[in-house]
């Protein structure tokens, strides 16, 4: 099937996905809807976040997508159960790797950082009592300005650094040995999160396995693109343009009222 896999965000964050998807599909064409006029999400309600979910959804329908991706933990998180009660084609979303992180940690001490509205999630509270083990101790940090920061692009590493730093270093001293990255902008700023935490603690994103996923959603469902013309990965943004730090060559980026 031509048709493209449609994905969003509420801004460059999800575009993290997107970079390592297009490699794994290169078939496939894309449609990226960055909703940078109303981000961040992280701290809008939940209301909010459904109703701008919803209509990234209707625009996605209305461009021919076959599936809907949500690169964005702060909208899975809020949003994805009333999404699929109304969406007849496939959704895929992403959340926050606990489960990976439950496994991996020797010292009973994990750290995540992401948004406000991903933390007090329903559904991230029912995911957490869901696999929670007694004596592994979760060390919640909210981002705060991170995605703000992300989004303009020109940020001096500096200042992300000295923010990672105050968020980072209590769950460092809290013996943390992996840290999950609960939201797809920190993707962005990765190799400034190396350099603030020491070299043992592993970070745990789930771009590779919601990556799986989708591609076997596509092929479960027989809507594998198998034309090899050129594709085409369109980005479209609602906002301020976007930051040219983040993006390819192959990416053809548009304004588009949505
Ligand atoms: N990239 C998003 C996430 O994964 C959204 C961040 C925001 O807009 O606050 O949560």
């Amino acid at each position: 099937m031509k048709n493209p896999i449609g994905i969003f965000d509420s801004g460059i964050g999800g575009i993290s996905i997107l970079k390592k998807l297009k490699q794994l599909l290169p078939n496939e064409n894309f449609i990226y809807l960055a909703d940078n006029r109303n981000c961040p999400y992280g701290s809008k309600s939940k209301k909010e976040i459904i109703s701008l979910s919803k209509k990234n959804c209707k625009k996605l329908i209305e461009l021919n997508c076959k599936i809907i991706i949500i690169a964005c933990n702060t909208s899975t998180t809020n949003s994805i159960k009333k999404l699929r009660e109304i969406i007849d084609i496939p959704i895929i979303g992403i959340e926050p790797g606990l489960k990976p992180a439950i496994h991996y940690t020797k010292t009973k001490n994990i750290g995540i950082l992401a948004t406000e509205k991903t933390l007090g999630s329903k559904l991230f509270f029912e995911t957490l009592n869901h696999n929670r083990i007694d004596d592994i101790h979760i060390h919640e940090q909210i981002g705060y300005e991170l995605v703000n920061l992300i989004e303009e692009g020109s940020h001096p590493k500096q200042n992300i650094q000295e923010i990672l730093e105050k968020y980072l270093v209590p769950m460092i001293n809290k013996k943390i040995d992996c840290l999950l990255l609960g939201c797809t902008h920190y993707n962005h700023i990765k190799d400034i999160i190396k350099e603030v935490i020491p070299g043992h603690i592993k970070i745990v994103d789930t771009i590779a396995p919601v990556n799986k996923r989708i591609l076997s959603i596509l092929k479960s469902n027989n809507i594998l693109n198998k034309y090899t013309h050129k594709r085409t990965i369109k980005i479209f943004y609602n906002g301020k343009k976007l930051s040219s730090n983040y993006l390819d060559q192959e990416y053809d980026l548009r304004y588009l009222e949505f």
